[in-house]
């Protein structure tokens, strides 16, 4: 059963694309409604671990479940938002369309997008706040709006997973906030989101958890104990402004 199930089970996972492993033995769970961030510097496998969960990427060692499934069995049910400078977008769709792409896989290959998809996928568009430029192409956006089509498309698809590149990079505090509200409100909808995160100052804040990686997991849990000072500055390479706040559990941090 899904209850007894974590949502994600990651199981010794070792990804190399070349000689250097990009994840080295990576194991962990993560249970169903949890709002999970993924820390660490440029480079420390963040964005292969998100494309592992998503199958995009082989394992040379180890594997990955999804509530107890392959994760080519449990495809359907994650959602993804990739990191901006991924895609292409000179690609001619409008917003709406991005939007409806969260819906492609919903139905039989032969049936038409019902009224139910398109409106779901303009409630989406609401959600991000992006209804108004809905026939706009996304190649006319700004890269903040950019990003917020993408999480119309994640939302759209409505899986129980939904993994999140990046998705504050470049955005303004009220594009932030916007996102952040969409997040709340899909982690109180049961579902289980995991987030690559750069914002040491804000991760406390926004997270239930985190993961601090660096080719290897350097720590999992509650953001008190993986803001650890000493941790952060062996993953950081002491390049990391540690304020004073961190003594308090607050940590706040950048320029790395
Ligand atoms: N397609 C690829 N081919 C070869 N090497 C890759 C590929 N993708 C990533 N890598 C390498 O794997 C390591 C981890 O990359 P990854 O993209 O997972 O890092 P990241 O933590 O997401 O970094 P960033 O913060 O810059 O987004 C890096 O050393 C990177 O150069
Ligand atoms: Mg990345």
């Amino acid at each position: 059963m899904d209850s007894e199930q974590p949502a994600i089970d990651v199981k010794n996972l070792t990804v190399s694309y070349g000689p250097v492993p990009a994840l080295l033995d990576i194991s962990l769970k993560i249970d169903a409604g949890q709002l999970v961030g993924i820390i660490g510097p440029n480079g420390s496998g963040k964005s292969t671990l998100i494309k592992s969960l998503l199958g995009f990427v082989k394992a040379d060692f180890g594997e990955v479940q999804l509530f107890g499934e392959d994760v080519e069995k449990a495809k359907g049910r994650v959602a993804y938002v990739p990191q901006r400078g991924s895609v292409d977008w000179d690609f001619p769709i409008t917003v709406r369309e991005v939007a409806l792409m969260g819906r492609y896989g919903k139905q039989p290959w032969w049936s038409e997008m019902s009224a139910e998809d398109h409106d779901i996928a303009d409630y989406a568009l609401e959600q991000v706040r992006m209804a108004d430029l809905r026939d706009r192409q996304i190649g006319q956006l700004s890269g903040g709006q950019q990003q917020r089509v993408f999480m119309a498309r994640a939302i759209a698809q409505g899986g129980d997973i939904l993994l999140l590149d990046e998705p504050f990079a470049g955005v303004d505090a009220a594009t932030e906030r916007a996102i952040l509200d969409v997040l709340e409100s899909t982690r109180e909808a049961g579902r289980t989101l995991v987030v690559v995160h750069h914002d040491l100052a804000t991760a406390a804040e926004y997270f239930d958890a985190l993961v601090l990686l660096k080719q290897r997991l350097f720590a999992y849990g509650a953001p008190e104990h993986v803001l650890h000072p000493e941790l952060l500055s062996e993953v950081y390479e002491g390049k990391l402004r540690i304020f004073a706040n961190l003594q308090s559990g607050q940590a706040a941090g950048g320029g790395v």
